[in-house]
C-alpha cells in the first residue's frame, strides 16, 4: 500500500504531457499547443486529480489520461482567456496570441479542448459516460464564469457574493471536478466523491484569492504574468470590491477617476490604484478569506473516510499552494 508522492506525480504528468506533445508532431495548428503545453506550469490539476484517485487506490493507470485531460482543458482556457484579458505574457514568455496571432489562438485552443475529450475517454469503458456528464457540465461552467469575469469588467459595483459565485465558476470548479474524476474512477462512493468535489471548490477559491493578490502584489519574474493586468482590464477582484466598499472620499476621487477609463497611462493606472489599495489594506482582508476556504478544504477532506496516511500529499500540496509565488 502506498501513495504517490507529489513529485512522483508530477514526474508522471510531465512524462504523459511530453508523449502528448510528441504525438502531435509539428503541425501549425499544434505548435501554439506544444509551446503552451512545455512553457510548464505547475500542474496542479492533474496532480490533484492523480491524488484523489490515490485516496482509493494504489492503482493509478486508469486516472492518468483523464488527469492530462484536465490539464490541456486548462491550457486552452488560459489560450483563450489571455485573449479575453489582452495578456501579453504567460508563464515568463508571450502569450500565444503574441507570438502568433489572434486568429491562431483560437483555433489551435479549440483543437485543445476536442484532445481534452480524447485524452478524457482514454480510460475504463464503463466510467466514461459519468466521466462525461461531469467534464461538460464544468466546462460550460468555466464558460460561464469566464462571461461573467467579463460583464464585471463593465460594471462599477459587483459584490463579494458575486464575486465567489464567477471564481467559482471561472476557476474552483475545473479543480474540483478534476479531484472528482479521479476519485470517480478509483471507484469512491458519492459521499466521498461529494467530499473531495467540495474540497476543490475551496481550494479553488483560495487559489483564485491568490492569484489575484499576486495579478497586483506578486513578481512578474515569478508570476509569469504582467503585474497589474487586473487592474488595467477593470477586473473586479475582492481587492478591487473591498476598496471601493472602503473607500473616503480621497480614495473614491482615485478610483472614480482610474477604473473604467483606458486612456490613461497604464503605470500611472497601476500605481495609482495600488495605493489605494496599500492605504485601505485589502490585502488582508483577501488572506483572511484566503485562510478561511484552505480551512474549510481542510475540513472536507477530514470527512473523507480513507486512512490518514493516503491524505498527506494532498494535504501538503494544499499548504504549498497557499504560500505560493508564482
Ligand atoms: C492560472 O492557473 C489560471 C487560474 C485559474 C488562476 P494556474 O496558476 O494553475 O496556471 P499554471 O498552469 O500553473 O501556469
Ligand atoms: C483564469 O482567471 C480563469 C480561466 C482561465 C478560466 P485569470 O484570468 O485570473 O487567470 P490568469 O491570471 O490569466 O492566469
Ligand atoms: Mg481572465
Ligand atoms: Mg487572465
Ligand atoms: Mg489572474
Amino acid at each position: 500500500m502506498t501513495v504517490k508522492t507529489i513529485d512522483e506525480l508530477q514526474q508522471l504528468i510531465t512524462k504523459k504531457i511530453n508523449g502528448f506533445c510528441d504525438k502531435n508532431g509539428e503541425g501549425r495548428i499544434f505548435q501554439p499547443v506544444n509551446y503552451i503545453m512545455q512553457l510548464g506550469g505547475k500542474r496542479i490539476r492533474p496532480a490533484l486529480s492523480l491524488m484523489s484517485a490515490n485516496l482509493f487506490t494504489d492503482e493509478l493507470d486508469d486516472a492518468i489520461y483523464p488527469a492530462i485531460a484536465f490539464e490541456v482543458f486548462h491550457n486552452f482556457t488560459l489560450m483563450h482567456d489571455d485573449i479575453m484579458d489582452n495578456a501579453p505574457l504567460r508563464r515568463g514568455k508571450p502569450t500565444v496570441h503574441e507570438k502568433w496571432d489572434t486568429n491562431t489562438a483560437i483555433l489551435s485552443g479549440d483543437a485543445m479542448m476536442i484532445q481534452a475529450y480524447q485524452l478524457l475517454i482514454k480510460t475504463e469503458p464503463s466510467k466514461v459516460i459519468p466521466l462525461m456528464r461531469l467534464f461538460n457540465q464544468t466546462a460550460l461552467e468555466v464558460c460561464i464564469g469566464q462571461q461573467m469575469d467579463m460583464d464585471f469588467e463593465q460594471k462599477k459595483q459587483v459584490t463579494v457574493q458575486e464575486y465567489e459565485e464567477m471564481i467559482r465558476l471561472k476557476t474552483s470548479v475545473l479543480l474540483a471536478s478534476a479531484m472528482q474524476s479521479g476519485a470517480l474512477i478509483a471507484g469512491a462512493d458519492d459521499v466521498a466523491q461529494k467530499n473531495i468535489y467540495d474540497f476543490g471548490i475551496h481550494l479553488g477559491l483560495a487559489f483564485q484569492l491568490l492569484d489575484d493578490y499576486l495579478d497586483t502584489f506578486g513578481e512578474e519574474d515569478q508570476t509569469g504574468k504582467r503585474r497589474g493586468g487586473d487592474i488595467l482590464s477593470d477586473k473586479k477582484t475582492l481587492l478591487m470590491i473591498r476598496a471601493y466598499e472602503k473607500a473616503g472620499p480621497e480614495e473614491m476621487k482615485v478610483l472614480n477617476t482610474y477604473i473604467g477609463n483606458s486612456s490613461i497611462q497604464e503605470e500611472e493606472k497601476i500605481n495609482s490604484v495600488l495605493s489605494v489599495y496599500e492605504k485601505l489594506k485589502v490585502a488582508d482582508d483577501l488572506k483572511e478569506k484566503v485562510l478561511h476556504h484552505h480551512d474549510t478544504a481542510l475540513q472536507c477532506l477530514h470527512q473523507i473516510n480513507v486512512d490518514d496516511f493516503r491524505k498527506t500529499e494532498l494535504k501538503s500540496i494544499s499548504n504549498m499552494l497557499l504560500g505560493r509565488k508564482g
